[in-house]
């Protein structure tokens, strides 16, 4: 059979790294498809420079226009990323015909239902699995493994940039600011890092996964999102007394109200597999009714880890590449006419359990004053952690941790404690899960 024509669309890091692992591989992806994968048109800025694919064999341009429109191309790969140029690239290949192959998350996560509903009606494939967790096949596990599965919830560490600076400030006493240095030279961060340490980046990654879980739309305005930049030192070294860690999690969960959505550093116990995911590792913790809890463990960013998922998804798009659209595994996991309209929760309906720190005067009466105004709050305290005052000082740090309960209620409660005469400055809030 002829091979594969592929038309690439970027050759920056994971472009770069989908080449390679394209021709160092051919032979054993060639056994597995049936067919060789010949990347025949690339587009990428500085071509004229470029060292990884030969002009010989593939026409090389900066227009990636030109790509998108080559009658030739079968299957287009986009790895430019951003939502502008992306988004009319990815339209415009399939309004050709072509079916699309994505890293972009960002783009899936904020114009994924016109993407997707202009492939239904061309009838192509969108392949997205390096999307989320790089590496990780958390999308083909989700739509395809877990599909006997009512999944409960999910909360995964899906961003290495955040994940390898706590990871180096926790063991390292690195400093923020140069561990993110480190990231960008490794190829990890995002152009805007901003997206990385606020957990944006994540949030698009979490709208993906709450969509093949719930059967819901991509709906990324609605997602939570807090970043890691604010946890000190101080709280990282109080979580590990108390027998937590901190990570940035991406939290996606049913209630009967509705679904959690949210993004946020989150104490978690050290005990659990995850809270010992480090560096730049993503892993995705799947609870599904019939399967219980399910880990998925990998590199998270990265030249190679990112390829082999959007190779996987080259072969996958492949596979099926003259297939009618009802043989093919639906795009977000559910057939279009059984997407549910299940609420999306604020986060001051989130139920969660919470860290909270507070200054307080070392004198007699105050603990008993703290624990009054949450008990009068209806917020019940699980754990107390109080430090010695450090010399010359008259106030300490007071560690508590809450029961679960509603977000909205430990803000009013918070407020009450910060307006105590004994309690100097704010209340520092991380969230608590206990993943069980
Ligand atoms: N900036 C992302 C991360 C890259 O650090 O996880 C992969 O999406």
């Amino acid at each position: 059979m002829d091979a594969v024509k592929v038309g690439l669309l970027g050759l920056g890091t994971v472009g770069g790294g989908t080449a390679t692992v394209l021709t160092r591989n051919a032979e054993e992806i060639q056994a597995r498809l049936g067919r060789a994968i010949k990347i025949t048109h690339a587009a990428g800025l500085g071509i004229d420079s470029q060292t990884i694919l030969d002009p010989a064999t593939t026409k090389l341009t900066e227009d990636a226009f030109e790509v998108v429109n080559d009658p030739e191309v079968e299957i287009v790969v986009e790895l430019i990323g951003g939502y502008t140029l992306a988004k009319d690239l990815v339209l415009k290949a399939i309004e050709n015909g072509k079916h699309v192959v994505t890293a972009n998350k960002a783009l899936i996560a904020i114009h994924g239902p016109e993407i997707m509903k202009a492939a239904a009606e061309q009838g192509v494939s969108v392949c997205y699995e390096a999307a989320v967790a790089g590496g990780i096949p958390i999308i083909k596990a989700m739509r395809e493994g877990l599909a006997a599965n009512k999944i409960q919830w999910i909360a995964g560490i899906i961003n290495g940039t955040g994940n390898f600076i706590l990871t180096e400030m926790r063991d390292k006493g690195r400093d923020f600011a140069d561990v993110l240095k480190e990231a960008q030279e490794l190829g990890y961060a995002e152009a805007d890092p901003t997206f990385d340490v606020e957990g944006i980046d994540a949030a698009h990654k979490l709208t993906i996964l709450a969509s093949l879980a719930f059967g819901i739309e991509l709906q990324f305005d609605k997602a939570y999102t807090e970043g890691i930049s604010k946890i000190t030192a101080e709280d990282v070294s109080y979580a590990g007394e108390l027998g937590y860690r901190i990570k940035h999690l991406g939290i996606t969960r049913k209630t009967d109200k509705g679904i959690e959505l949210r993004v946020h550093p989150t104490l978690i116990p050290k005990k659990r597999l995850i809270a010992n995911v480090d560096g730049v590792m993503n892993a995705v913790l799947v609870y599904g009714d019939a399967v219980g809890p399910t880990l998925y463990y990998g590199a998270g960013a990265g030249a190679e880890p990112t390829a082999s998922a959007v190779v996987a998804d080259i072969i996958d798009a492949a596979r099926t590449i003259d297939a009618p659209l009802h043989h093919k595994v639906p795009l977000l996991g559910f057939q279009d006419d059984a997407m549910r309209d299940t609420p999306i929760l604020s986060i001051d309906d989130v139920e969660t359990a919470y860290y909270l720190r507070m200054e307080a005067a070392d004198k007699p009466g105050v603990l008993a004053e703290v624990s009054d105004t949450f008990a009068k709050n209806n917020i019940s305290i699980e754990a107390v952690l109080q430090k010695e005052p450090a010399t010359g000082e008259n106030s300490v740090h007071l560690i508590m941790l809450t029961q679960k309960c509603v977000e909205s209620s430990v803000n009013h409660a918070i407020q009450a404690v910060e307006n105590l005469s004994s309690v100097q400055g704010g209340v520092v809030r991380i969230r608590m899960e206990h993943l069980d």
